[in-house]
């Protein structure tokens, strides 16, 4: 039991947030070079590509060079074990990214130090505020010409409204960049340009007043003194309480692609990282070092190995222990289950698990019983709360190519939507079928998908609506809201009443004009 505690304690559940192009790829192959799956490092992208190469919709990932499916990568560091959870980014950006970020402890902040804070890092900081998720930040690429490290922590402070402690402070960057400096360590480490794969170390040298520092970086050391003094005066302390709430993010400076500055944000990641946390469910509170297992469902997987046309669910255990061959129970549907081989992602390989602990995620089979928010138990009757849907950002009308198939095209529509793929809405008033999605690649998987699964040739076509709301609020105002504005509104797979917005401005009137109705961007499962 002390030992399922121990083992559990050492667990990092993280995913990493950025926006495309920041270096999110770049850090994360690092990690695992540092994390000691060295042959995978600066091949990330590529595996990915080659392990779904037959798969028919993952062609169309492979061509595009971008990668639909997203995984989950477990190594261990120095006395932790890590477990890092995909987002993805570019176009295969969806509502999985999102929901992905419900089911970790921290994230990992990457900022490029030329762009600053981008679009998509706000839309994921919002995520992580829904459950004040603790963030560590690294500003990146420092080899290159970038913004001041002071208007950039300013910028992160302001928009992210969260408070900036910087941990290692760069000097110099672009053409000029000389290493960094560590505040608390007190140590300066050298930079030094390295060809891919290895792991930099660049000299250390102890204490600001060295004068190995005037010996190597002439008038830059004096400059950096002064300017280590001014940062420590106008700054935020780095405060364990803080950043654990939420409030304060410790940010490290560096460049990923010459693995610069990594090695002082991962020691600082498994020190004050925390551990897995206790988690809400409708009944009670579930805490990790509970001996029985539980855990809830954040993501559904189509295809991960074509042979077999099975779907993973990815669930993250919140409690207890996962043991080969055990027996769970599938709470909404009320069925035990013998798990005869779950996933694990030891090092980005699938593995048959043999165990896993509170933290860890597994990967279950599932022919089409599991759906996302479902929790599993050892029997007691639960169910975790905090894995919604999100309100789509794009919008497409379903058109038929053949009337007969309707049936079919339904049934296709409510299954995808449950696997989290997209949303599914339809009007009060006529009978479409209108798909929302926050990644624009998903109608193209829903496609695809809709004629090799069910046989359904569909288009999509655009339709005037900008965003949706959940309507909640009192049965009658929700009743006479619906009389009013029934051409705008909508239910969705699970027959909640939606409000589809042809645009912000009318949101924000329909929020005025019903103040006693909530339009929610998310919804429970
Ligand atoms: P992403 O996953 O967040 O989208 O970013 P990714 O790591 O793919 O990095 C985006 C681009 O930025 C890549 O260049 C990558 O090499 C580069 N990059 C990452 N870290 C650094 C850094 O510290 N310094 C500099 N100068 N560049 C960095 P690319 O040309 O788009 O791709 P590639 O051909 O190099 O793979």
């Amino acid at each position: 039991m002390s030992n399922l505690i121990e083992e559990i304690n050492k667990r990092r559940t993280f995913a990493i947030i950025s926006h495309p192009d920041a270096g999110k790829t770049t850090v994360t192959e690092k990690l695992l070079l540092y994390g000691g799956a060295i042959q995978l490092a600066g091949a990330v992208k590529g595996r990915k590509a080659d392990r779904h190469a037959t798969s028919d919709w993952m062609q169309m990932e492979q061509e595009r060079g971008i990668s639909v499916t997203s995984s989950v990568m477990q190594f261990p560091y120095k006395n932790v074990v890590m477990n890092l959870l995909d987002t993805p980014g570019h176009e295969d950006f969806s509502e999985d990214t999102y929901r992905t970020l419900t089911a970790v402890d921290s994230a990992l902040m990457v900022i490029d130090a030329a762009k600053g804070v981008e679009e998509r890092t706000i839309k994921l900081m919002e995520v992580c505020r829904l459950r004040d998720t603790p963030i560590l930040s690294f500003i990146n690429k420092l080899d290159r010409e970038g913004r001041d490290p002071i208007d950039l922590l300013d910028e992160i402070e302001e928009i992210l409204k969260i408070q900036c402690a910087p941990m290692t402070w760069p000097i110099g960057m672009g053409k000029r960049f000389r290493g960094i400096y560590h505040l608390y360590n007190d140590q300066v480490r050298i930079f030094e340009q390295v060809e891919n794969e290895t792991a930099a170390q660049g000299e250390v040298i102890e204490g600001l007043d060295n004068p190995r520092l005037d010996e190597l970086l002439g008038d830059q050391a004096e400059e950096l003194r002064e300017e280590i003094e001014l940062v420590r005066g106008a700054s935020h302390a780095f405060d364990l309480e803080a950043f654990l709430e939420g409030r304060l993010t410790p940010v490290f400076f560096g460049s990923a692609i010459n693995n610069f500055g990594l090695q002082e944000l991962l020691d600082a990641f498994a020190v004050y990282a925390p551990p897995p946390q206790c988690r809400e469910a409708r009944e009670r509170t579930v805490c990790p070092d509970e001996p029985q297992l539980t855990g809830f469902v954040f993501k559904i997987q189509a295809n991960m190995d074509p042979k077999h046309r099975d779907r993973i669910a990815f669930m993250r255990i919140v409690s207890g222990q996962y043991r080969k061959g055990m027996t769970l129970r599938h709470v909404r549907i009320g069925k035990d289950i013998k798990i005869a081989k779950a996933l694990t992602f030891l090092a980005n390989e699938r593995e048959q698990a043999e165990t896993a602990v509170a933290g860890d995620i597994i990967g279950l089979h599932n022919h089409g019983t599991i759906q996302i928010g479902d929790t599993f138990t050892e029997g007691e009757t639960l169910k975790f709360t905090g894995i919604p849907n999100f309100a789509p950002e794009l919008f497409r009308r379903a058109r038929l190519k053949d009337p007969m198939k309707m049936k079919a095209l339904h049934k296709g529509l409510q299954q995808l939507s449950e696997e989290g793929a997209t949303q599914l809405f339809r009007p009060v008033m006529n009978n479409d079928l209108i798909l929302g999605a926050v990644g624009v690649l998903q109608f193209e998987v829903v496609a695809q998908r809709l004629k090799d699964e069910y046989k359904v040739a569909c288009d999509f076509e655009p339709v005037s609506v900008n965003t949706a709301r959940w309507v909640i609020g009192p049965e009658k105002e929700i009743e006479r809201f619906k009389a009013r504005v029934q051409e705008h509104v909508a239910y969705d797979a699970a027959d909640q009443l939606v409000y589809l917005a042809p645009s912000r401005v009318n949101l924000q009137l329909m929020e005025e004009r019903w103040p006693e109705l909530q339009f929610v961007a998310t919804r429970e499962h």
